[in-house]
Order: C-alpha cells, then sequence, then structure tokens
C-alpha cells in the first residue's frame, strides 16, 4: 500500500482504520480488536483513527487493552486522535451541556488521558476535532506548539475546519497543521466543489475522509449512485465499497479514506480498492449518479 508523508519522519498508509464504532462491536474482547488490527497490518493499512469522544471516552481504553496485551502492535502503527468534544458522558458526565473546549488546560489533560488509556508514551497526531467558536487562537495554537515539543504528540491537526478556521490557528502556531479530516464520499461530495478540498490541495496539505462510504448508507440504500457503483465493481471483480473509496483515491488532492467498518471479512478486503483502476469519466459516471444530475 503506498503512503502519504506527513512529516519527516511520519507517513501514514493511504487507506486509514477508523475506531469510531469499536465500541459498538459485539465483540471487544482484546482478541478480536488485535484481530482487527492484524487484517489491517497484512494490507499494509497501518494508521489507527481515534477520538476522546470514541466510544463515549471508551474506545481509546479498547484499543489501549489491546495494546498492553499485544505491546508488539505499537511499533507497527501510527495512531491520530483527536480532543475538544466534550459531551456530558463517560469521564465529563458532569458536563451540562456538549461543548467544545481547545483551552490549554483541556488539551493538555486530554493528550495525557489518551496516551494512558492506549498505553502509548506518544501520540503520532492529534486533530482538534471541531472548529470551536469560544477558540482563542493564541492559545490553542500555543498549546498545540507546546504538546508538540514537549515531545507527548509528533504532529498536529484539524478535523471539520473551514479555511478561516485553519488559518486563524495556523495563524498563531510554529508547527504546521498536517491534516484536515473531513466527511467526503459520494454521498458528501460538496467538498469537492466548496473549497474545502481546494484550500488543502493547493496547500499540498493531505486530507482524511471520514465517512468514506456515508457512515454504510452507500452500502444499504438503493439509488443511481449505487447502480453506478455496481457496474464499476462488476468490471473489477470487486465490492461497491472498493470502487467508492477508488473515487477518493483516485483525486488527485492525496485523499486518504478513513474505513470504519468493524467486520472481520470487510476489513481483509479494505485495500480491494486499489485494484479499480478509475479513469476521469469512470469518476464522472460515479459523480453524476451522486449529484443525479448531469454536470452543468
Ligand atoms: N472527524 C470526524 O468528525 C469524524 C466523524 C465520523 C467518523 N470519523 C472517522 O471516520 C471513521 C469512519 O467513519 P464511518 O464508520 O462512518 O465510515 P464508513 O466506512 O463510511 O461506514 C462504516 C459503516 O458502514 C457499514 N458498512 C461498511 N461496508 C458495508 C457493507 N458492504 N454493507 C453494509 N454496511 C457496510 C459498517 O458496518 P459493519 O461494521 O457491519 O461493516 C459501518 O457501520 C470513523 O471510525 C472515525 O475514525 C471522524
Amino acid at each position: 500500500m503506498n503512503r502519504i508523508n506527513i512529516t519527516n519522519d511520519l507517513s501514514f498508509s493511504r487507506i486509514v482504520y477508523g475506531m469510531w464504532r469499536l465500541g459498538d462491536d459485539e465483540d471487544t474482547s482484546v482478541g478480536h480488536v488485535q484481530a482487527k488490527i492484524e487484517a489491517c497490518l497484512t494490507q499494509g493499512i497501518t494508521t489507527m483513527d481515534q477520538a476522546d469522544i470514541y466510544g463515549g471516552y471508551e474506545a481509546e481504553e479498547v484499543l489501549g487493552n489491546a495494546l498492553k496485551a499485544a505491546p508488539a502492535l505499537k511499533d507497527q502503527i501510527e495512531i491520530v486522535t483527536k480532543c475538544d468534544i466534550v459531551a456530558p458522558m463517560g469521564r465529563y458526565a458532569d458536563a451540562r451541556v456538549k461543548y467544545y473546549d481547545t483551552s490549554r488546560a483541556h488539551i493538555l489533560a486530554s493528550v495525557d488521558h489518551s496516551l494512558r488509556l492506549m498505553d502509548i508514551d506518544k501520540i503520532d497526531t492529534l486533530l482538534i476535532h471541531r472548529p470551536d467558536p469560544m477558540m482563542d487562537h493564541h492559545e490553542t495554537g500555543a498549546t498545540l506548539d507546546e504538546v508538540v515539543a514537549s515531545g507527548k504528540v509528533r504532529s498536529v491537526g484539524v478535523s471539520n475546519f473551514k479555511l478561516h478556521d485553519w488559518t486563524l490557528l495556523q495563524s498563531a502556531m510554529k508547527t504546521p497543521l498536517i491534516t484536515n479530516q473531513i466527511e467526503l464520499s459520494l454521498t458528501a461530495h460538496q467538498g469537492f466543489t466548496n473549497g474545502d478540498v481546494a484550500y488543502l490541495q493547493e496547500r499540498g496539505v493531505p486530507i482524511m475522509a471520514w465517512s468514506p462510504l456515508g457512515g454504510g448508507s452507500l452500502m444499504t440504500s438503493a439509488g443511481a449512485a449505487q447502480d453506478a457503483l455496481a457496474k464499476v465493481a462488476a468490471d473489477h471483480g470487486v465490492d461497491n465499497a472498493a470502487v467508492a473509496v477508488a473515487w477518493l483515491l483516485a483525486h488527485p488532492a492525496n485523499i486518504m479514506p478513513v474505513m470504519g467498518t468493524n467486520n472481520l471479512n470487510r476489513i481483509n478486503t479494505l485495500s480491494d480498492a486499489f485494484k479499480v483502476s478509475m479513469d476521469r469519466q469512470t469518476w464522472f459516471e460515479l459523480y453524476t449518479a451522486a449529484l443525479g444530475t448531469e454536470v452543468p
């Protein structure tokens, strides 16, 4: 599997495995989590996407338990995690409202929680999960620089940021933001035309695409996009999901799809996306089907 250079000494696998749904799996045993990671590694998928809030602030620990039992896995994977969403559950059960916290105190505490829960001594990439309308960019920017300087975090980025959020935060930082994780798929394709992809492409910043299968809706519902996917899938001997992922991989902006399946059989075929050759007209056939109309 090809890789994307993130910094001088950090790269991500082109396909990333997301752990939002890790706790939803009926089997969250150490052995099963390890089996999922091994299935990824076999295909060259080494980058794992986490967030403090996943699984009600418990998914990081589910991963951590697996890593504690098989410490050798730690050197074979890169871990991305996120902070700033505070929801009234788990360790924040006392919160009166769901809110975002990009203060120094919250980021530092989140980093320490993530390190402890995942049983690691360094986070490869820390993302600010959602733009915070109360963000003091000087405080947040300095704190992100601080966690990198401390050695607890190797690189920092953001998620769901618009261009103005990105430039505001970056203007107060020494460390370059290395990615923006945004929703991108055949069901959420607006980013390709509203500037979200363009500003990152212009800066040469690789993009992490969350819910690349529309959170599963692309696989479970019927429609023109599904028909178009099925046609390309049949031509290549792969399933519809592989084509939906190939559609993102084909874009020149260095998009890294973050896959969320808990199903071991599906995990085993995540790299099938690379079997699909996606020429421009095929890309537009799928895009047209998703739009429901030909491009103007
Ligand atoms: N930064 C953010 O704000 C943000 C937001 C959302 C997600 N994320 C990240 O993105 C990752 C992926 O998100 P996602 O889980 O929504 O991605 P996804 O890959 O679009 O959707 C995964 C869902 O689709 C289902 N699915 C996959 N293939 C299927 C098939 N062939 N037939 C039926 N169902 C199928 C899966 O069910 P099975 O498990 O049964 O296969 C799972 O429920 C998350 O884990 C997280 O790391 C980030």
